[in-house]
């Protein structure tokens, strides 16, 4: 790993501009997992430029399959089709990247070799027993360290399996349903509450079944799959930073052009609402079944926010912007947020005492947090915020700063490329 790199960020009064915001990495991820597994060739345009689904395209490429990258950020995968994937030579490695780990570990279950994926320290510390049961069930045995990365999977002939999870999320969910691509019958997962659902999306896009019921989604498997040339919106999750730092600083006009508007991804929008910023979204369109547009966030006053445990699930990696809000006036109060703490890093610790650092007031629950409070007019005296390598730590602290008196050093800025290279320039031009 090269030498964490500290970003200076100077106080701003307001943020203004129209941009484009890098690919959306949750869906790139699929995109290139179900190109990998299709008939033929995929082209994705606009591919997530982040170490995170570079993470993804390196493990397809250790199992075989024939990646390149093409004009303009586009990546080209030339698929092997189901079951067809290689025994890697050497562990794959995941990086930095849960999706990566978790949704590779389902396709690797149903090819009948071992496959190792071992990850950097932040994800060594992750929990992977959520997928490690259900892969298990299925007729795979995944070797791990105490339920935690280096992962070895020993994949088999799977067996459709009724999957219930604990807790919502997509990334088991995706796993369980890659792998049940890959079983004999028809796997199903039905989740606590709903979470983002691009595998579902995407895999109708490639000529895929599958069917939701409410709160369960079922595939059958032994489907075939066609690769298709696809371009990925926007990453809602990219855009928060700009769109919560324009809510917070009063005569903001940020304006995020072709970015994904899956409703599943833009929960923030109504928090941004509540908390009393003018939000316009205008849907252009659709493709592979994710619909895209431009949202624009005009900043008017800072409100109170309180988010609770039913809205967490659809907010969960917006948490880190919305924390930000509060750094410049009103107040944000989390609950009900404890999966925070299994993250790139333990997201409710990192937060709070990196914006105390900062001199914001925040305060730690063991489920969430509350931030700010601030009175009127007064700033924050700044200071020096470490992200602890967690990308959404850097992008917030950077938001958070915009605050302070003085210009505020964010230590380990340089975690940005996981999903937003490019971030610390573009903040620089929206605040000139
Ligand atoms: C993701 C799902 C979420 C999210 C992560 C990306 C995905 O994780 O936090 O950044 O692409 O499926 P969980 O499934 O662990 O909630």
């Amino acid at each position: 790993m090269p030498p964490s790199q500290a970003a200076t960020v100077a106080p701003a009064r307001r943020l203004r501009g129209r941009l484009r915001v890098p690919g959306d990495k949750s869906i790139a991820h699929r995109y290139a997992i179900l190109g990998a597994l299709a008939e033929g060739r995929t082209t994705l345009a606009h591919f997530a430029p982040g170490a995170d689904c570079r993470s993804t395209l390196a493990c397809l490429r250790g199992l075989g399959v024939d990646v390149e990258d093409t004009a303009d950020g586009a990546v080209t995968l030339l698929g092997r089709g189901f079951g067809r994937l290689r025994s890697p030579s050497a562990p794959l490695d995941a990086g930095n990247s849960g999706t990566t780990m978790r949704l590779v570990a389902g396709v690797a279950a149903g090819h009948p070799f071992a496959t190792t994926i071992a990850g950097d320290a932040s994800l060594s510390r992750r929990p992977m027993r959520r997928i490690i049961a259900p892969l298990g069930r299925m007729g795979a045995r995944v070797d791990a360290m105490d339920g935690h990365p280096p992962l070895t999977i020993h994949g088999a002939a799977l067996h459709a399996i009724a999957h219930e999870p604990e807790t919502p999320s997509a990334q088991v969910k995706s796993a369980v349903l890659l792998a049940g691509l890959h079983a004999e019958g028809v796997t199903s997962v039905k989740e606590p509450s709903p979470t983002r659902d691009h595998t579902e999306r995407a895999l109708i896009a490639f000529g895929g079944e599958v069917t939701v019921d409410g709160l369960i989604v079922s595939v059958p498997g032994g489907q075939r799959l066609t690769g298709r040339s696809l371009d990925v919106p926007g990453d809602f999750s990219s855009a928060a930073f700009w769109l919560a730092a324009a809510a917070a600083l009063p005569g903001s006009r940020v304006e995020i052009e072709d970015v994904g508007l899956n409703p599943t991804r833009t929960a923030l929008l109504h928090v941004l609402e509540r908390f009393g910023a003018r939000v316009v979204v205008e849907v252009a369109g659709e493709e592979a079944n994710e619909p895209r547009g431009t949202i624009i966030v005009e900043g008017d006053r800072t409100g109170a926010v309180d988010v609770g445990p039913d809205e967490v699930p659809l907010l969960i990696d917006e948490l880190p912007a919305i924390a930000a809000l509060a750094a410049h006036g009103g107040r944000v109060d989390v609950r009900g947020a404890g999966e925070l703490r299994v993250k790139e890093s333990d997201r409710i610790a990192v937060l709070v005492s990196g914006l105390r650092a900062l001199g914001i007031e925040a305060d730690e629950r063991p489920d969430g947090y509350s931030i700010g409070g601030a009175a009127r007019g007064a700033r924050p005296a700044g200071g020096v915020a470490d992200a602890r390598g967690d990308h959404r730590m850097a992008m917030a602290f950077a938001i958070a700063a915009l605050a302070a008196e003085r210009p505020s050093t964010i230590a380990g800025a340089d975690a940005v490329v996981i999903s937003y290279p490019g971030f610390f320039e573009t903040l620089e031009r929206l605040v000139s």
